[in-house]
Order: C-alpha cells, then sequence, then structure tokens
C-alpha cells in the first residue's frame, strides 16, 4: 500500500518548506501557529500541536491532575489511551462498550465510578462520534469529572455539527502515519477551552512560549517537550487543505459500502463519520484491514486482569474492517463489483 501523496500536495509542501527555511525558525515558529489556527477552522476548538496523539492524553491528564486518582478508560481500544493514564500516576479502571458503536457504554461507565474517579476517557472508536457521549458529557459535568475524548479515529466527524474533542475537558487528535489524517508522527489537543490551550502551549516547552520571536520563560515544573517542529507542521497545514478530498473519497466508498453491507454500524440522525474504519459483523471479506483491535490489545488483557466485559470480547470477535483507507485501488469499482469482489 502507498501513502497517496499527490504531486499538487507535495508541490504545495516543497513550498512551505521554503517557508519554513526563510524563516529562521524550525521549530515553535509561524509554521506552527499557522497549522494550529487551520486546525481550528477544521474542528472550532482551540489548539495547541504537539508529537503525538499520545503525549496529548498524557498533557490533558496531567492538567486534569489525575495522579493517585482512577481513570476509567475502554477495554476495547488501542493501549495509548489506558498508557497515557497510567504515566500521569492515575489507577486505570476499563469500562465495557457498547455493540452498536464499540465505543463506551453508558451505563457501564456509571457503575465503575467510586469517589476517587477524577477523569473518563472516551475513544470516538473507528471515526464516529461515541453513541453515549451526550449522556456521558452531562454525568461528567454533574459530578465534576473531566471527560477527555480520544480523538486518535475521529478525524473529519461531526455530529449535528459538534466535532470530536467539543464534549469534555479536552481531546488528543494523532497524526500517526495510518491515521485518516497522517503526518508521519504528531498530535493536536483541542479544547473549548482557551485557558487549558494557553496553558498547554507552554507545557509543551518546558514552560516556555515563543512570542513574536522571543522566548517566554514561565515558571512551571510540570512541563516537558512535546513540541512538533515546522516541517511537520508544514505537511500539517498541507494535508488539512488535502482533508476535503480524503474525507470525500472515503464517504463516497463507504455510499457504496452501505449497500452492500447490512450488519455493519448504523448512525444516529445527524451523525457524520470521518471513516477511518468501515467496521462490519460476522462476515468474510476477500480483503480487509483487520481488526480496529483484538482482545489481546485490551488494556485489562495486556495488564493480565481477567474482567467481565461482555460487549467489548463479542465486539472483538465478530467485528472486521473492510478496507476504506485513502487509495484502496478498488475504490472506483461499482458497488456491484466490489461486493463480488469482496465476498464473491
Ligand atoms: C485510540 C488511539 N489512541 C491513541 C493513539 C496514540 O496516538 P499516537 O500514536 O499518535 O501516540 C492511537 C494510535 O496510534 C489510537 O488508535
Amino acid at each position: 500500500m502507498v501513502l497517496p501523496f499527490e504531486k499538487e500536495y507535495r508541490e504545495r509542501y516543497y513550498q512551505l518548506l521554503d517557508q519554513v527555511f526563510e524563516s529562521n525558525f524550525w521549530s515553535d515558529g509561524r509554521m506552527t501557529r499557522t497549522f494550529e489556527e487551520k486546525f481550528e477552522e477544521f474542528t472550532g476548538l482551540y489548539s495547541c500541536a504537539v508529537t503525538s496523539g499520545g503525549a496529548g492524553l498524557l498533557s490533558i491528564l496531567e492538567y486534569a491532575g489525575v495522579k493517585g486518582k482512577e481513570v476509567i478508560v475502554p477495554a476495547n481500544t488501542f493501549w495509548a489511551t489506558a498508557q497515557a493514564a497510567k504515566k500521569a500516576g492515575a489507577k486505570v479502571v476499563y469500562a465495557d462498550c457498547n455493540r452498536e458503536d464499540l465505543c463506551m457504554n453508558y451505563e457501564d461507565m456509571v457503575s465503575k465510578v467510586t469517589p476517587d474517579t477524577k477523569a473518563v476517557i472516551v475513544v470516538h472508536i473507528g471515526g464516529h462520534i461515541a453513541f453515549d457521549i451526550e449522556k456521558i458529557a452531562s454525568f461528567c459535568e454533574e459530578h465534576k469529572i473531566a471527560l477527555i475524548e480520544d480523538c486518535a479515529h475521529a478525524h473529519g466527524a461531526q455530529w449535528n455539527g459538534k466535532t470530536a474533542g467539543s464534549y469534555g475537558l479536552a481531546g488528543s487528535y494523532s497524526f500517526y502515519a495510518t491515521k485518516t489524517m497522517p503526518l508521519g508522527e504528531g498530535g493536536m489537543i483541542v479544547s473549548r477551552d482557551k485557558d487549558l490551550i494557553a496553558w498547554m502551549k507552554k507545557f509543551r516547552n518546558y514552560g516556555k512560549e515563543v512570542i513574536n520571536g522571543k522566548i517566554v520563560t514561565y515558571p512551571m515544573k510540570e512541563g516537558f517537550n512535546y513540541r512538533i517542529n515546522e516541517f511537520t507542521a508544514a505537511l500539517g497545514v498541507v494535508q488539512l487543505e488535502h482533508m476535503p478530498v480524503i474525507l470525500e473519497w472515503k464517504r463516497m466508498l463507504a455510499r457504496k459500502f452501505d449497500q452492500i453491507f447490512d450488519k455493519t454500524v448504523i448512525f444516529p440522525e445527524g451523525m457524520q463519520s470521518g471513516y477511518y474504519k468501515y467496521i462490519v459483523f460476522d462476515q468474510n471479506l476477500s480483503e480487509e484491514t483487520g481488526k480496529v483491535f483484538n482482545y489481546t490489545d485490551f488494556g485489562n488483557e495486556i495488564e493480565g486482569i481477567k474482567l467481565e466485559l461482555p460487549n467489548s470480547y463479542w465486539v472483538a470477535e465478530h467485528h472486521k474492517c473492510a478496507p476504506i483507507y485513502y487509495g484502496w485501488d478498488k475504490a472506483q469499482m461499482t458497488a456491484e463489483e466490489i461486493k463480488v469482489y469482496l465476498l464473491g
């Protein structure tokens, strides 16, 4: 598989690289600001670029002050979600998912809350917004629990106009090489809270910030280096210009898959997925991109803890992903041809 990065986007990238060289800033410069501003337009949220999706989660957890407290995470996610909470010094408590959307189940999450619960991390698995997010957000607000959104899969997702990262305290996107918006590496913290993002901009740089070309240092004992470099930021600007093409391409293919598969994720009114994955249940496919997760990827399994999480284990067993990655060479076939190709 070749990651499609068409000639026009390469040329645009080379132009921006020239701007970086001419600016004399290879880190913490104008290109990072431009990338953040454009991401703000994309999600409607304040944004702070960081080195990875995991670094973004860890930063938000540090901000929320979870050390010595409990953080509820879904079992069925990539280990990064739980690991970020562990690295931030929290005890991880695993919650079950729904079979319908693969995302955190509200009732199970509520049943896991204790007086020590400091945060809940919802993962928008597969590229759509978690169906229970409104209920989870109201509960967290009422009980003063920080709601953190892992948006690693959710580029381009929205539900009635609300993007991933806009329901809770903050969210973290990943730009890892296989994501819907790949930069090779990188992440973006998003939030409705301007002050939180101002804190992040210092936190990612040991308490320093470059303002109008001058380094300003703040007293901040927590800070570390989660800066991105200006070359990655330039690629970020280009990929944001590319995103409408990538998303429309995936949605075009999803419309064909919708004609082929009936056992899939059925979206509620107003949901628009970014289609990081196209999930099907109980289906043999001639070509697939595996599973979003196997049960061996569950955080509790990695920690060696046996838990009753019936929906998570059911989903791990019964789902797989039809090939919806940008550039799939069969995408231009008709729905009927794809059906014959995938199902025989
Ligand atoms: C659900 C989820 N959360 C977090 C991450 C971590 O992102 P990164 O690899 O950019 O640290 C990933 C993927 O890599 C992921 O799939």
